[in-house]
């Protein structure tokens, strides 16, 4: 009867390891671009996609589209400065010319910028690399943008 309690109290220590060790696995790297995505599609939605489209296709003459553009998939200091600082310039995008105004978005947190952007590369067909809020934070001060 002892040998049996005891047995049964070496399974649960046993169990109880096991969760212990599942809550200190580190996170994995795919795991923390998911989250990124994850909080970047809402910031997506509730700022951008009005102008730039739940498909990322904009609105053809008005919004460029951001879907394999130089912009999204190139320099990320350039990118991360065209949501800080917004972009008015007469561009050609993917053989469109585009001249509206995209406002400054410098209100939105690091972590916000980071996630968008993170979000916009690797959704509506990008493949590009993530973006970390340590990059943004960068940006900012050399950037200046409060
Ligand atoms: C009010 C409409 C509007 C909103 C909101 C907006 N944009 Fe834009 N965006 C534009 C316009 C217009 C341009 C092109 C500006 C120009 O012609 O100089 C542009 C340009 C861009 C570009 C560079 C050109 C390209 O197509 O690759 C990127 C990247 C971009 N926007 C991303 C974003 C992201 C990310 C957000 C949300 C944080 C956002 N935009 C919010 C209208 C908007």
């Amino acid at each position: 009867m002892k040998k049996k309690k005891s047995a049964v109290l070496l399974f649960l220590t046993f169990l109880a390891s096991l969760s212990f060790a599942q809550a200190k696995k580190p996170i994995h790297h795919s795991t923390a671009v998911a989250a990124s995505m994850a909080r970047g599609k809402v910031v997506y939605t509730n700022i951008c996609l009005a102008c730039h489209m739940a498909d990322g296709n904009g609105v053809p003459t008005m919004n460029p589209p951001i879907v394999n553009t130089d912009y999204v998939l190139g320099d990320k200091p350039r990118l991360i400065k065209i949501v800080l600082n917004g972009f008015k310039e007469d561009v050609q995008i993917n053989g469109q010319t585009f001249s509206n105004n995209m406002s400054p978005h410098s209100d939105l947190t690091d972590r916000q910028i980071a996630d968008v952007l993170t979000y916009v590369r690797k959704s509506f067909g990008n493949k590009a690399g993530g973006v970390m809020a340590l990059e943004v934070k960068n940006v900012r001060a050399l950037n200046n943008v409060k």
